[in-house]
Protein backbone atom coordinates (compact mmCIF):
# COMPACT_ATOMS: atom_id res chain seq x y z
CA UNK A 1 0.00 0.00 0.00
CA UNK A 2 0.66 3.27 -0.39
CA UNK A 3 1.06 5.81 2.65
CA UNK A 4 -1.74 7.71 0.64
CA UNK A 5 -4.06 4.34 0.90
CA UNK A 6 -3.44 4.02 4.13
CA UNK A 7 -4.52 7.71 4.72
CA UNK A 8 -7.76 7.13 3.40
CA UNK A 9 -8.64 4.81 6.37
CA UNK A 10 -9.23 7.18 9.46
CA UNK A 11 -12.63 6.26 10.76
CA UNK A 12 -14.70 2.75 12.15
CA UNK A 13 -16.62 3.54 8.47
CA UNK A 14 -13.95 3.78 6.53
CA UNK A 15 -11.97 1.15 8.77
CA UNK A 16 -9.00 2.41 10.59
CA UNK A 17 -5.77 1.26 9.16
CA UNK A 18 -2.30 2.45 10.87
CA UNK A 19 1.57 1.62 9.79
CA UNK A 20 4.21 0.56 12.06
CA UNK A 21 7.85 0.45 10.49
CA UNK A 22 6.89 -1.04 7.42
CA UNK A 23 3.74 -3.33 8.07
CA UNK A 24 0.07 -1.97 7.52
CA UNK A 25 -2.50 -2.66 10.08
CA UNK A 26 -6.13 -3.14 10.22
CA UNK A 27 -7.47 -1.78 13.63
CA UNK A 28 -10.81 -0.89 13.01
CA UNK A 29 -11.77 -3.97 15.83
CA UNK A 30 -9.38 -3.07 18.23
CA UNK A 31 -10.73 0.18 18.29
CA UNK A 32 -13.03 -0.20 21.30
CA UNK A 33 -10.83 -2.34 23.09
CA UNK A 34 -7.77 0.28 23.15
CA UNK A 35 -7.22 0.34 26.78
CA UNK A 36 -6.51 4.35 26.66
CA UNK A 37 -9.87 4.68 25.10
CA UNK A 38 -11.07 4.66 21.82
CA UNK A 39 -10.53 7.97 20.91
CA UNK A 40 -6.76 7.93 21.74
CA UNK A 41 -6.28 5.31 19.23
CA UNK A 42 -8.29 7.32 16.91
CA UNK A 43 -5.59 10.20 16.96
CA UNK A 44 -3.37 7.43 14.81
CA UNK A 45 -5.78 6.63 12.32
CA UNK A 46 -4.40 6.64 8.50
CA UNK A 47 -0.96 6.97 9.86
CA UNK A 48 1.95 5.69 11.52
CA UNK A 49 1.87 4.38 15.15
CA UNK A 50 5.75 5.21 16.15
CA UNK A 51 5.55 8.73 17.05
CA UNK A 52 2.65 7.97 19.40
CA UNK A 53 4.19 5.27 21.12
CA UNK A 54 7.47 6.83 21.92
CA UNK A 55 4.96 9.59 23.69
CA UNK A 56 3.60 6.88 25.78
CA UNK A 57 6.14 4.08 26.94
CA UNK A 58 3.35 1.13 28.16
CA UNK A 59 3.97 0.45 24.25
CA UNK A 60 6.94 -0.82 24.39
CA UNK A 61 6.35 -3.93 25.44
CA UNK A 62 6.29 -6.98 23.59
CA UNK A 63 2.28 -8.58 23.74
CA UNK A 64 1.59 -5.42 22.31
CA UNK A 65 3.42 -5.61 19.15
CA UNK A 66 2.02 -9.42 19.15
CA UNK A 67 -1.20 -8.25 19.51
CA UNK A 68 -0.97 -6.04 17.05
CA UNK A 69 0.22 -8.59 14.48
CA UNK A 70 -3.16 -9.91 14.41
CA UNK A 71 -4.72 -7.08 12.35
CA UNK A 72 -2.05 -7.01 9.76
CA UNK A 73 -3.11 -6.27 6.44
CA UNK A 74 -0.22 -5.72 4.05
CA UNK A 75 3.07 -3.80 3.67
CA UNK A 76 3.90 -0.59 2.67
CA UNK A 77 5.17 -0.48 -1.06
CA UNK A 78 9.02 -0.36 -0.70
CA UNK A 79 9.23 3.63 -2.67
CA UNK A 80 7.43 4.47 0.03
CA UNK A 81 10.46 4.95 2.51
CA UNK A 82 12.00 8.22 0.90
CA UNK A 83 9.84 11.06 1.61
CA UNK A 84 9.85 13.34 -1.11
CA UNK A 85 12.43 16.06 -0.88
CA UNK A 86 12.22 19.81 0.15
CA UNK A 87 11.53 22.09 -2.40
CA UNK A 88 14.93 24.66 -1.83
CA UNK A 89 12.85 28.13 -3.01
CA UNK A 90 10.72 27.88 -0.05
CA UNK A 91 11.39 29.49 3.09
CA UNK A 92 10.05 26.98 5.33
CA UNK A 93 11.65 24.09 3.48
CA UNK A 94 13.91 24.21 6.44
CA UNK A 95 11.34 23.30 9.19
CA UNK A 96 11.52 20.69 11.58
CA UNK A 97 9.63 17.48 11.12
CA UNK A 98 6.38 17.35 13.81
CA UNK A 99 4.20 15.41 15.82
CA UNK A 100 1.43 14.15 13.59
CA UNK A 101 -1.25 14.14 16.90
CA UNK A 102 -1.18 18.06 16.65
CA UNK A 103 -3.88 19.92 15.23
CA UNK A 104 -2.13 22.25 12.66
CA UNK A 105 -3.39 25.87 12.17
CA UNK A 106 -1.17 26.81 9.88
CA UNK A 107 1.53 24.78 8.22
CA UNK A 108 3.63 28.01 6.90
CA UNK A 109 4.44 29.49 9.16
CA UNK A 110 4.04 26.70 11.52
CA UNK A 111 1.24 27.04 14.32
CA UNK A 112 -0.49 24.30 15.89
CA UNK A 113 -1.97 23.07 19.33
CA UNK A 114 -2.40 19.39 20.54
CA UNK A 115 -5.56 17.75 20.38
CA UNK A 116 -7.60 18.34 24.04
CA UNK A 117 -7.94 15.07 25.52
CA UNK A 118 -4.20 14.50 24.96
CA UNK A 119 -3.18 18.14 26.86
CA UNK A 120 -4.52 17.39 30.32
CA UNK A 121 -2.66 13.36 29.98
CA UNK A 122 -0.29 14.36 31.80
CA UNK A 123 0.60 17.70 34.07
CA UNK A 124 3.89 18.75 31.74
CA UNK A 125 3.40 18.67 28.22
CA UNK A 126 5.36 16.23 26.14
CA UNK A 127 7.48 18.69 24.56
CA UNK A 128 6.26 16.89 20.52
CA UNK A 129 2.92 18.08 22.07
CA UNK A 130 3.36 21.17 23.18
CA UNK A 131 1.63 23.90 21.49
CA UNK A 132 3.64 26.01 18.68
CA UNK A 133 3.24 29.56 17.23
CA UNK A 134 5.63 30.79 14.64
CA UNK A 135 5.18 33.51 13.16
CA UNK A 136 8.41 32.93 10.93
CA UNK A 137 10.46 30.49 9.35
CA UNK A 138 12.47 28.15 12.14
CA UNK A 139 15.80 29.40 11.99
CA UNK A 140 18.82 26.86 11.66
CA UNK A 141 20.96 28.00 14.68
CA UNK A 142 24.21 26.36 14.79
CA UNK A 143 25.23 26.30 18.42
CA UNK A 144 28.90 26.18 18.35
CA UNK A 145 28.77 29.67 16.48
CA UNK A 146 25.67 30.88 18.34
CA UNK A 147 26.25 34.35 19.98
CA UNK A 148 23.78 35.64 22.80
CA UNK A 149 24.27 40.05 22.24
CA UNK A 150 23.44 41.33 25.80
CA UNK A 151 23.35 45.81 25.76
CA UNK A 152 22.24 48.75 26.92
CA UNK A 153 23.30 52.42 27.92
CA UNK A 154 25.25 52.58 31.18
CA UNK A 155 25.94 48.74 30.79
CA UNK A 156 28.88 46.98 29.12
CA UNK A 157 27.98 44.89 26.21
CA UNK A 158 28.22 41.33 26.08
CA UNK A 159 28.51 38.19 23.67
CA UNK A 160 27.66 35.15 25.15
CA UNK A 161 28.21 31.42 23.79
CA UNK A 162 25.99 28.69 24.49
CA UNK A 163 28.61 27.16 26.80
CA UNK A 164 29.39 30.81 28.95
CA UNK A 165 25.29 31.25 29.17
CA UNK A 166 25.29 27.82 30.73
CA UNK A 167 28.81 27.91 32.84
CA UNK A 168 28.87 31.19 34.01
CA UNK A 169 25.42 31.22 35.88
CA UNK A 170 23.69 29.19 37.79
CA UNK A 171 21.29 26.81 36.26
CA UNK A 172 17.14 27.70 37.51
CA UNK A 173 14.42 25.69 37.37
CA UNK A 174 10.95 25.87 37.09
CA UNK A 175 7.45 24.50 36.21
CA UNK A 176 5.74 27.37 34.04
CA UNK A 177 2.26 27.12 31.72
CA UNK A 178 2.77 29.24 28.28
CA UNK A 179 -0.58 30.48 27.08
CA UNK A 180 -0.80 32.64 23.77
CA UNK A 181 -2.94 35.50 23.98
CA UNK A 182 -5.45 34.27 20.77
CA UNK A 183 -5.97 30.97 22.94
CA UNK A 184 -9.71 30.05 22.54
CA UNK A 185 -10.16 32.24 19.99
CA UNK A 186 -12.56 30.52 17.61
CA UNK A 187 -15.08 30.74 20.88
CA UNK A 188 -14.41 34.76 19.79
CA UNK A 189 -15.00 34.04 16.28
CA UNK A 190 -18.50 32.35 16.54
CA UNK A 191 -19.64 35.78 18.20
CA UNK A 192 -18.71 38.10 15.32
CA UNK A 193 -15.89 37.49 13.05
CA UNK A 194 -11.94 38.75 14.51
CA UNK A 195 -8.50 38.88 12.48
CA UNK A 196 -6.00 35.39 13.41
CA UNK A 197 -5.41 32.28 13.49
CA UNK A 198 -8.67 30.02 14.47
CA UNK A 199 -7.29 28.86 17.98
CA UNK A 200 -9.12 25.56 19.93
CA UNK A 201 -8.30 25.32 23.45
CA UNK A 202 -4.80 24.17 23.08
CA UNK A 203 -2.49 27.44 22.95
CA UNK A 204 -1.51 26.63 25.98
CA UNK A 205 1.01 23.98 27.63
CA UNK A 206 3.35 23.31 31.04
CA UNK A 207 6.83 22.73 30.74
CA UNK A 208 9.74 22.31 33.31
CA UNK A 209 12.10 25.09 32.24
CA UNK A 210 15.62 25.35 32.93
CA UNK A 211 18.58 27.86 31.87
CA UNK A 212 20.04 31.01 33.40
CA UNK A 213 17.87 33.65 35.06
CA UNK A 214 17.53 36.78 32.82
CA UNK A 215 18.51 38.49 36.25
CA UNK A 216 21.76 37.19 36.71
CA UNK A 217 22.84 37.83 32.81
CA UNK A 218 21.81 41.47 33.40
CA UNK A 219 23.67 41.95 36.49
CA UNK A 220 26.63 40.69 35.38
CA UNK A 221 26.73 42.76 32.63
CA UNK A 222 26.66 45.78 34.09
CA UNK A 223 22.99 46.70 34.66
CA UNK A 224 22.23 47.38 38.54
CA UNK A 225 19.14 45.85 40.51
CA UNK A 226 17.20 49.58 40.27
CA UNK A 227 16.52 50.71 36.64
CA UNK A 228 17.51 54.34 35.96
CA UNK A 229 14.62 57.14 36.68
CA UNK A 230 12.14 56.77 34.40
CA UNK A 231 10.35 54.21 32.52
CA UNK A 232 12.59 50.99 31.33
CA UNK A 233 12.49 48.04 29.13
CA UNK A 234 14.30 44.98 28.20
CA UNK A 235 13.96 44.29 24.71
CA UNK A 236 14.30 40.71 22.82
CA UNK A 237 15.05 39.88 19.40
CA UNK A 238 14.75 36.79 17.70
CA UNK A 239 17.21 35.21 14.93
CA UNK A 240 14.01 34.40 12.67
CA UNK A 241 13.64 36.99 10.19
CA UNK A 242 10.60 38.04 7.46
CA UNK A 243 11.46 39.06 3.68
CA UNK A 244 12.77 41.90 5.03
CA UNK A 245 15.55 40.86 7.52
CA UNK A 246 12.89 42.16 10.51
CA UNK A 247 13.24 39.90 13.56
CA UNK A 248 10.42 38.95 15.41
CA UNK A 249 10.61 41.04 18.45
CA UNK A 250 9.01 42.00 22.16
CA UNK A 251 10.24 43.82 25.28
CA UNK A 252 9.18 43.30 28.83
CA UNK A 253 9.28 46.03 31.91
CA UNK A 254 12.94 46.34 33.46
CA UNK A 255 11.22 45.93 36.51
CA UNK A 256 10.67 42.31 35.57
CA UNK A 257 13.17 41.66 34.23
CA UNK A 258 15.79 42.19 37.22
CA UNK A 259 13.20 40.97 39.54
CA UNK A 260 14.78 37.99 42.12
CA UNK A 261 11.23 36.82 41.95
CA UNK A 262 9.77 37.34 38.61
CA UNK A 263 11.54 34.06 37.50
CA UNK A 264 12.48 35.11 33.58
CA UNK A 265 14.70 32.84 32.48
CA UNK A 266 17.06 32.39 29.60
CA UNK A 267 16.09 28.83 29.02
CA UNK A 268 18.04 26.03 27.22
CA UNK A 269 16.25 23.55 28.36
CA UNK A 270 12.19 22.11 28.62
CA UNK A 271 11.60 19.17 30.10
CA UNK A 272 14.94 18.12 30.66
CA UNK A 273 15.78 18.07 27.43
CA UNK A 274 17.82 20.91 24.85
CA UNK A 275 15.16 23.09 23.63
CA UNK A 276 13.14 21.59 20.10
CA UNK A 277 14.05 23.88 17.31
CA UNK A 278 9.79 24.75 17.13
CA UNK A 279 10.25 26.38 20.83
CA UNK A 280 13.59 28.75 20.54
CA UNK A 281 16.71 26.16 20.09
CA UNK A 282 19.11 27.19 21.47
CA UNK A 283 17.83 29.74 24.03
CA UNK A 284 14.84 31.26 24.46
CA UNK A 285 13.28 33.78 26.94
CA UNK A 286 10.60 32.21 29.20
CA UNK A 287 8.45 35.01 31.29
CA UNK A 288 6.27 33.22 33.61
CA UNK A 289 2.55 34.79 33.83
CA UNK A 290 2.89 36.69 30.73
CA UNK A 291 1.65 36.43 27.36
CA UNK A 292 3.66 33.69 25.10
CA UNK A 293 4.28 36.29 22.94
CA UNK A 294 7.02 38.17 25.01
CA UNK A 295 8.64 34.48 25.68
CA UNK A 296 10.89 35.26 22.61
CA UNK A 297 12.48 32.33 20.89
CA UNK A 298 15.49 31.81 18.91
CA UNK A 299 16.93 34.82 20.92
CA UNK A 300 19.79 36.77 19.58
CA UNK A 301 19.71 40.21 21.61
CA UNK A 302 18.59 41.60 24.81
CA UNK A 303 19.34 44.99 24.63
CA UNK A 304 17.66 47.43 28.04
CA UNK A 305 16.28 50.76 26.45
CA UNK A 306 14.22 53.78 27.70
CA UNK A 307 11.10 52.71 25.34
CA UNK A 308 9.65 49.01 24.27
CA UNK A 309 10.79 46.79 21.69
CA UNK A 310 9.69 48.83 18.34
CA UNK A 311 9.05 45.54 16.96
CA UNK A 312 5.19 44.98 14.90
CA UNK A 313 4.33 42.48 17.43
CA UNK A 314 5.02 44.71 20.47
CA UNK A 315 3.41 47.70 19.18
CA UNK A 316 0.77 47.04 16.48
CA UNK A 317 -0.36 43.95 17.59
CA UNK A 318 -1.19 41.67 21.12
CA UNK A 319 -3.29 44.19 22.66
CA UNK A 320 -7.00 44.24 23.66
CA UNK A 321 -9.94 46.41 22.30
CA UNK A 322 -13.48 47.64 23.60
CA UNK A 323 -16.25 45.66 20.93
CA UNK A 324 -17.13 49.16 19.79
CA UNK A 325 -13.51 49.11 17.87
CA UNK A 326 -12.77 47.59 14.63
CA UNK A 327 -10.51 48.33 12.10
CA UNK A 328 -11.63 51.23 10.85
CA UNK A 329 -11.04 53.27 13.98
CA UNK A 330 -8.38 50.96 16.33
CA UNK A 331 -5.50 53.23 17.30
CA UNK A 332 -2.75 50.58 18.66
CA UNK A 333 -1.05 53.49 20.35
CA UNK A 334 -4.40 53.71 22.64
CA UNK A 335 -3.44 50.70 24.76
CA UNK A 336 -0.91 49.04 26.26
CA UNK A 337 1.31 45.61 25.17
CA UNK A 338 -0.70 42.59 26.77
CA UNK A 339 1.59 41.71 29.84
CA UNK A 340 0.01 39.22 32.47
CA UNK A 341 -2.71 37.16 31.13
CA UNK A 342 -6.00 37.16 33.11
CA UNK A 343 -7.45 34.33 34.98
CA UNK A 344 -8.59 30.98 32.73
CA UNK A 345 -9.65 27.94 32.53
CA UNK A 346 -11.37 25.43 29.77
CA UNK A 347 -12.59 21.28 29.50
CA UNK A 348 -10.70 19.12 27.33
CA UNK A 349 -12.70 15.84 28.38
CA UNK A 350 -15.56 15.17 27.04
CA UNK A 351 -15.26 17.35 23.82
CA UNK A 352 -18.39 19.19 22.33
CA UNK A 353 -21.04 17.09 20.99
CA UNK A 354 -19.93 14.15 22.34
CA UNK A 355 -22.30 11.07 23.54
CA UNK A 356 -21.38 9.63 26.56
CA UNK A 357 -22.79 7.03 28.23
CA UNK A 358 -24.93 7.49 31.09
CA UNK A 359 -23.47 6.46 34.93
CA UNK A 360 -20.61 7.95 36.10
CA UNK A 361 -19.35 10.41 34.24
CA UNK A 362 -15.66 11.98 34.18
CA UNK A 363 -15.13 16.18 33.00
CA UNK A 364 -11.18 16.89 32.89
CA UNK A 365 -9.58 20.55 32.59
CA UNK A 366 -7.31 23.25 33.14
CA UNK A 367 -7.20 26.28 34.98
CA UNK A 368 -4.36 28.58 35.10
CA UNK A 369 -3.51 32.43 36.10
CA UNK A 370 -1.26 35.37 34.96
CA UNK A 371 1.21 37.23 37.19
CA UNK A 372 1.66 33.63 39.10
CA UNK A 373 -1.43 34.36 40.87
CA UNK A 374 -2.47 30.48 40.99
CA UNK A 375 -6.25 29.18 40.65
CA UNK A 376 -7.26 28.84 44.03
CA UNK A 377 -11.22 27.69 42.67
CA UNK A 378 -12.55 25.73 39.96
CA UNK A 379 -16.54 25.37 39.86
CA UNK A 380 -19.31 24.40 37.78
CA UNK A 381 -22.79 26.46 37.23
CA UNK A 382 -25.52 24.97 37.14
CA UNK A 383 -25.27 23.05 40.34
CA UNK A 384 -23.19 25.03 41.58
CA UNK A 385 -20.59 22.19 42.46
CA UNK A 386 -16.83 22.78 42.69
CA UNK A 387 -14.61 20.39 40.83
CA UNK A 388 -12.03 19.25 42.88
CA UNK A 389 -8.90 20.39 42.08
CA UNK A 390 -6.40 16.98 41.49
CA UNK A 391 -3.37 17.38 43.22
CA UNK A 392 -0.59 18.94 41.16
CA UNK A 393 2.43 18.00 42.99
CA UNK A 394 4.72 15.22 42.79
CA UNK A 395 8.45 14.71 41.46
CA UNK A 396 7.48 16.98 38.32
CA UNK A 397 4.77 18.87 39.73
CA UNK A 398 5.40 22.99 40.84
CA UNK A 399 7.21 23.70 43.76
CA UNK A 400 4.97 24.19 47.04
CA UNK A 401 6.90 27.26 47.85
CA UNK A 402 6.72 28.86 44.60
CA UNK A 403 3.07 28.51 44.64
CA UNK A 404 2.74 30.20 48.05
CA UNK A 405 4.41 33.30 47.28
CA UNK A 406 2.44 34.12 44.58
CA UNK A 407 4.55 32.46 41.78
CA UNK A 408 1.94 30.07 41.19
CA UNK A 409 3.54 29.57 37.22
CA UNK A 410 1.73 26.12 36.30
CA UNK A 411 -1.92 25.67 35.56
CA UNK A 412 -3.98 23.25 37.87
CA UNK A 413 -5.33 20.20 36.17
CA UNK A 414 -8.44 19.33 37.80
CA UNK A 415 -11.36 16.53 37.71
CA UNK A 416 -15.03 16.15 38.66
CA UNK A 417 -17.36 12.75 38.87
CA UNK A 418 -20.82 13.61 38.54
CA UNK A 419 -24.00 10.80 37.88
CA UNK A 420 -25.74 11.78 34.80
CA UNK A 421 -28.92 9.62 33.50
CA UNK A 422 -29.54 8.76 30.13
CA UNK A 423 -31.75 11.02 27.30
CA UNK A 424 -30.15 14.19 28.95
CA UNK A 425 -28.85 17.36 27.09
CA UNK A 426 -25.73 18.01 29.24
CA UNK A 427 -24.15 22.37 29.26
CA UNK A 428 -20.95 21.48 31.19
CA UNK A 429 -19.87 25.02 32.34
CA UNK A 430 -16.32 25.42 33.96
CA UNK A 431 -15.07 28.63 35.34
CA UNK A 432 -11.87 29.43 37.72
CA UNK A 433 -11.08 31.98 40.27
CA UNK A 434 -7.54 33.04 41.14
CA UNK A 435 -5.43 33.87 44.21
CA UNK A 436 -6.75 37.66 43.86
CA UNK A 437 -10.33 36.22 43.26
CA UNK A 438 -10.35 37.59 40.00
CA UNK A 439 -12.89 35.63 37.85
CA UNK A 440 -13.56 34.92 34.25
CA UNK A 441 -16.38 36.14 32.50
CA UNK A 442 -19.46 34.73 31.92
CA UNK A 443 -19.84 35.33 27.90
CA UNK A 444 -17.57 36.55 25.14
CA UNK A 445 -19.76 38.90 23.77
CA UNK A 446 -18.47 41.52 26.27
CA UNK A 447 -15.01 40.97 26.02
CA UNK A 448 -14.97 40.49 21.84
CA UNK A 449 -12.11 42.05 20.12
CA UNK A 450 -11.58 43.05 17.28
CA UNK A 451 -7.95 40.69 17.51
CA UNK A 452 -10.09 37.82 19.32
CA UNK A 453 -7.51 38.25 22.04
CA UNK A 454 -7.69 37.48 25.88
CA UNK A 455 -10.58 34.97 25.19
CA UNK A 456 -11.48 33.56 28.55
CA UNK A 457 -15.48 33.17 29.17
CA UNK A 458 -16.47 30.34 31.17
CA UNK A 459 -15.96 27.19 28.91
CA UNK A 460 -19.37 25.60 27.63
CA UNK A 461 -19.62 21.90 26.36
CA UNK A 462 -22.59 20.41 25.30
CA UNK A 463 -22.72 16.99 25.17
CA UNK A 464 -25.86 13.86 24.75
CA UNK A 465 -26.41 10.99 27.32
CA UNK A 466 -26.89 7.77 25.71
N1 LIG B 1 9.69 34.20 19.32
C1 LIG B 1 10.12 34.30 18.05
N2 LIG B 1 11.42 34.55 17.83
N3 LIG B 1 9.27 34.18 16.99
C2 LIG B 1 7.92 33.93 17.20
O1 LIG B 1 7.16 33.81 16.23
N4 LIG B 1 6.12 33.64 18.84
C3 LIG B 1 5.70 34.11 20.16
C4 LIG B 1 6.64 33.59 21.24
N5 LIG B 1 8.01 33.82 20.86
C5 LIG B 1 7.44 33.84 18.53
C6 LIG B 1 8.40 33.94 19.58
C7 LIG B 1 4.35 33.73 20.54
S1 LIG B 1 3.11 34.69 19.91
C8 LIG B 1 4.10 32.74 21.45
S2 LIG B 1 2.51 32.42 22.00
C9 LIG B 1 5.17 31.87 21.97
O2 LIG B 1 6.43 32.20 21.41
C10 LIG B 1 4.88 30.43 21.67
O3 LIG B 1 5.92 29.60 22.12
P1 LIG B 1 5.93 28.09 21.67
O4 LIG B 1 5.86 28.04 20.17
O5 LIG B 1 7.18 27.51 22.22
O6 LIG B 1 4.70 27.47 22.28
Amino acid sequence: YTREEVARHRTPGDRVWVTHGTEVFDVTDFVELHPGGPEKLLLAAGGALEPFWALYAVHSQPHVLELLREYKVGELSPEEAAPSPAATEDPFAGDPPRHPALRVNSLKPFNAEPPPELLTQSFLTPNELFFTRNHLPVPAVDPASYRLRVEGPGGRALSLSLAELRGRFPKHELTATLQCAGNRRSEMSSVRPVKGLAWDIGAISTARWGGARLRDVLLHAGFGDKAPEGEWHVCFEGLDTDASGTPYGASIPFERAISAEADVLLAYEMNGQELPRDHGFPVRVLVPGVVGARSVKWLRSVAVSPRESPSHWQQNDYKGFCPSVDWDTVDFRTAPAIQELPVQSAITEPRPGAAVPAGELTVKGYAWSGGGREVVRVSGERRGRAAGVRGTAGKSGWDRWEKQRGRGWAWALWELQAPVAAGARLDIVCKAVDRSYNVQPDTVGPIWNLRGVLSNAWHRVTVTVT
